[in-house]
């Protein structure tokens, strides 16, 4: 039915995502036992009943909210396979808006509430989900179509601004109706004479459903990494005769233009901040495809708006990652950890958690060492997000607000694995599981962005002075 995952790797820090599952409904499930539930479910249903009488409607109450969070994916094209923008495509499905929304299943978001604050949280407000509920309540009331906002304008199939350029793969990947796919890299030239700085970026796959993940690589001209591999042509690892060129097709320090996956929003940065692409440099796309039983044809493109004047500063994505883990058969709830120095100054703007199947929660911290007025030094955790790892939603957490973090500060990712046979997506319980690109092997990387100084690259920001 579902398959899942990626890759990815590096050694101190680097991005990614994933989804889609056809899998409409939604049980009715009816809550139990307690008198309290029960009570409160009581005054809960007398709050919709009141709000119904106050008569949401379609065009004037509810329309704006799906406007808002939900078109962005429930949209004719978009990845979700329900569109919400008429009232005749919506009404049938209010109840389990209602259901979806009260429960939070939908919009998708897995960020514990109370760490940290998120510029990309899509969640609705309660007074929104009272509207929903209510408007499902009523019936599903059209209302006045001239209450309707203006319907909103998605760009036929980009998110971003209208790119200033679209770079395609120059051939396409066929795809097996079954069967595992190894990770598809595809080495696309961009041709750029000058250097460029990236405000927004955003990957659109031609064949949505099977895109697991994309990552865009940044090859400068003077890299040598995959330097034997065909160029404008899908190639996977295994079928590289270059011994070098095979070992560094799943370990590179390039720097990452960004990563895809299903349900995520593009990048955009603030307009101080790009992503440089020097001049003459290639895109590496990575792809992780997954077979849903038909053949099928892809060709990723990848969209790019450029910064007119140099920034002040330049967007890295870094990682904390750990390679050599053993998850035991059977375990629960096994913690893998990973930690990293930063070497110089930079500020923090966003997370992107990446495990398998097995994974379950994913956490970052900041470790402060702190010495108290006994002389002893003490650790003091500081949390900066809490995830409950869903491997259909692979998203990234941009922080509200910007932190700046010092040279020295220690950096955390913990991730915990459900290896039992508790865990519905678990492909083999009596395994015990290493790293690895498959869906059955695992992973454990928490990619991070930040910014730091225009003139840094990765290799500079590395040096510790
Ligand atoms: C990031 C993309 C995305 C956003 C945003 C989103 N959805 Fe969904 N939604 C999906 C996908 C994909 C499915 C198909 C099932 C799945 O993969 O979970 C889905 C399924 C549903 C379903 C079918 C039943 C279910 O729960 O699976 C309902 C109802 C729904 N969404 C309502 C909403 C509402 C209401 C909003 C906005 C408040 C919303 N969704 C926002 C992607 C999204």
């Amino acid at each position: 039915m579902e398959v899942e995952h990626r890759k990815r790797e590096m050694s101190f820090l680097l991005p990614i995502r994933t989804s889609t599952a056809l899998a409409l409904f939604v049980s009715l499930g009816v809550p139990t036992t307690s008198r309290d539930k029960a009570d409160r479910q009581g005054t809960a249903r007398a709050g919709e009943e009141q709000l119904a009488a106050a008569g949401p409607t379609f065009y004037r109450d509810v329309l704006p909210i799906l406007q808002e969070h939900c078109q962005v994916c429930h949209r004719e094209g978009g990845i979700a396979p329900l569109p919400f923008e008429t009232y005749e495509q919506t009404r049938r499905y209010a109840a389990a808006i209602r259901i979806a929304t009260q429960e939070k299943t939908m919009p998708p978001w897995f960020a514990d509430p109370w760490i940290g604050h998120f510029s990309n949280d899509p969640s609705l407000t309660p007074q929104q989900i009272a509207t929903l509920a209510a408007w499902a309540v009523a019936k599903a009331p059209a209302g006045d179509p001239r209450d309707a906002p203006a319907p909103r304008r998605w760009a036929k199939s980009w998110t971003i601004p209208k790119p200033d350029v679209v770079l395609k793969m120059p051939e396409g990947v066929s795809l097996p109706a079954a069967g595992d796919v190894e990770y598809t890299y595809e080495i696309v030239p961009a041709h750029f004479t000058g250097d460029r700085w990236v405000q927004s970026a955003e990957v659109l796959p031609e064949l949505r459903a099977n895109v697991h993940h994309a990552v865009v690589y940044v090859r400068p001209p003077d890299s040598n990494w995959l330097r034997h591999a065909p160029v404008g042509k899908p190639f996977t690892a295994s079928t590289l005769t270059d011994p070098e060129d095979r070992r560094g097709a799943h370990w590179t320090d390039s720097d990452v233009l960004l990563v895809y996956a299903p349900g995520s929003s593009p990048d955009s940065w603030a307009a101080t901040m790009a992503k440089f692409i020097p001049a003459g440099s290639d895109l590496v796309l990575q792809m992780h495809y997954t077979t849903n039983g038909r053949a099928a044809f892809d060709r990723t493109a990848i969209g790019l708006v450029f910064l007119k004047e140099p920034p002040a500063q330049r967007v890295l994505t870094l990682q904390l990652t750990n390679d050599h883990f053993v998850i035991p058969p059977g375990a629960p709830n096994y913690r893998v950890e990973a930690r990293g120095t930063l070497p110089n100054g930079a500020t923090l703007l966003s997370f992107f958690p990446h495990m398998h199947l097995r994974g379950k929660r994913f956490e970052y911290n900041i470790l402060h060492t702190e010495k108290p007025a006994d002389g002893q030094l003490g650790r003091r955790i500081e949390p900066l997000l809490r995830v409950n790892y869903h491997f259909h939603w692979q998203m990234s957490y941009r922080l509200a607000e910007p932190r700046s973090l010092k040279a020295g500060t220690e950096l955390q990712a913990v991730a915990w694995y459900d290896n039992s046979r508790g865990n519905p997506h678990n492909p083999d319980p009596d395994a015990a599981v290493r790293w690895g690109e498959q869906t059955y092997d695992e992973m454990m990387v928490g990619f991070f962005d930040v910014a730091v100084v225009a003139n840094q690259d990765k290799r500079s920001y590395f040096i510790r002075h």
